[in-house]
């Protein structure tokens, strides 16, 4: 392997823009050798951002032509599985924006074409795994500290909803990320969920049920509460409670600057999640590059993305049932215990 990465960043709206400036700027040991994005004008404002990279309209082209070590993949989830097939083939290394697929059947097939490999090559973009107060949080629970975790209360709120936002799609691209932060938080797989939806907010689309409440349930028996919103406007807020046996424990509030004036108490809120998990895709990023550089990928597999499917595919159910689901994942594949370095390693 060479001292510096050829990555193929394939995908270049919101989140592959944001990889391509943060590889091209801030990443070390990793080039933007491709950018592939069939949009014109978004792939030459991306390529801007990249000099040096090629632009292509098809991801074989640049496995073709550019020398690839690896991908990053930030097209909409269901146009991840034709990406990643031909990487794991031609095995170069791939990070896969979350969800890894929008159902568990693509997931699988992808299990199954990354375990004709030697080793995991898959890492899933689950960033929230890399966040410095998730971290804490994480290390909070392990310590025992505050006694046993009980239960989570979790709040993911978006100021507003593109037009092609579902129902279901609130369960399988926003919840994802609950689906795969709870049972990593509280070491237990989860064993079933359960959906209701409160009053509808009259700012959602019509044909949108905004906001959902979404109840977890581990192994272990902690409750995971989550409130998911994708029009409420204020800005952009992910914030986690944990109840302990001696004690709570929150982050995600606002920090930095706080301003009392004009009988007022103020601190800036985040405006979407590019800024709040800014550190958290850095470290993410540049994680997986340095484990790229050994041989090795640091942080949520193929089969964690696989478990999130599954899950999410349960919570649809759930929404349309009113009833609890369960969650059956199956076992774990031996050539997933391998142990990855760094944070998702079990504690
Ligand atoms: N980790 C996070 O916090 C986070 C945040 C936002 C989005 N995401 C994920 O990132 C991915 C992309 O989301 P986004 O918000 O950037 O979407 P987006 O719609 O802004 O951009 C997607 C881009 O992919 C391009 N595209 C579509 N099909 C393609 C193909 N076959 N080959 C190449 N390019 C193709 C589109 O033209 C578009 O420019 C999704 O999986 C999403 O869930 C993750």
């Amino acid at each position: 392997m060479t001292k510096e990465i050829r990555v193929a960043v394939v995908g270049a709206g919101l989140m592959g823009a944001d990889h391509i400036r943060r590889i091209s700027t801030r990443t070390t040991g990793a080039v933007v050798a491709a950018v592939v994005e069939p949009d014109a004008g978004r792939a030459a404002a991306a390529a801007a951002l990249a000099p040096g990279a090629s632009v292509r309209a098809r991801f074989e082209d640049a496995l073709d032509l550019d020398s690839l070590d690896a991908v990053i993949i930030a097209t909409p989830a269901a146009f991840h599985e034709p990406v990643i097939l031909p990487a794991l083939q031609a095995g170069i290394a791939i990070l896969c924006e979350k969800p890894l697929t929008d159902d568990p059947e693509s997931a699988l097939r992808i299990l199954e074409a990354e375990q004709q490999l030697s080793r995991p090559h898959i890492q899933v973009g689950f960033m929230r795994r890399f966040d410095a107060e998730y971290l804490e949080l994480k290390a909070l629970i392990d310590s025992g500290d505050a006694g046993a975790l009980l239960a989570l209360h979790c709040a993911h709120r978006n100021p507003s909803a593109p037009p092609s936002a579902t129902t279901a799609g609130m369960i399988v691209d926003s919840v994802a990320h609950e689906l795969d932060i709870v049972p990593w938080l509280a070491g237990s797989p989860l064993a079933s969920v359960e959906v209701r939806f409160p009053r509808r907010n009259s700012l959602a689309a019509k044909n949108l049920r905004d906001p959902q409440l979404i109840l977890l349930e581990t192994e272990s028996g902690v409750l995971a509460d989550v409130e998911m919103s994708v029009n409420i406007q204020f800005g952009y807020q992910v914030r986690t409670e944990g109840v302990f046996e001696r004690g709570v424990a929150e982050i995600g509030r606002p920090s930095g600057l706080a301003q009392w004036r004009s009988g007022s108490y103020a601190r800036a809120e985040h405006a979407n999640f590019d800024t709040r998990f800014a550190g958290a895709y850095d470290v993410e990023v540049q994680r997986w590059v340095n484990a790229t550089l050994l041989g090795r990928t640091d942080g949520p597999s193929a089969w964690d993305g696989y478990l999130v499917a599954v899950a999410a595919e349960a919570g649809v159910l759930a929404q349309t049932t009113g009833s609890r689901v369960e969650i059956k994942s199956g076992h774990k594949p031996a050539f997933y215990e391998l142990p990855p370095t760094g944070v998702s390693t079990p504690a």
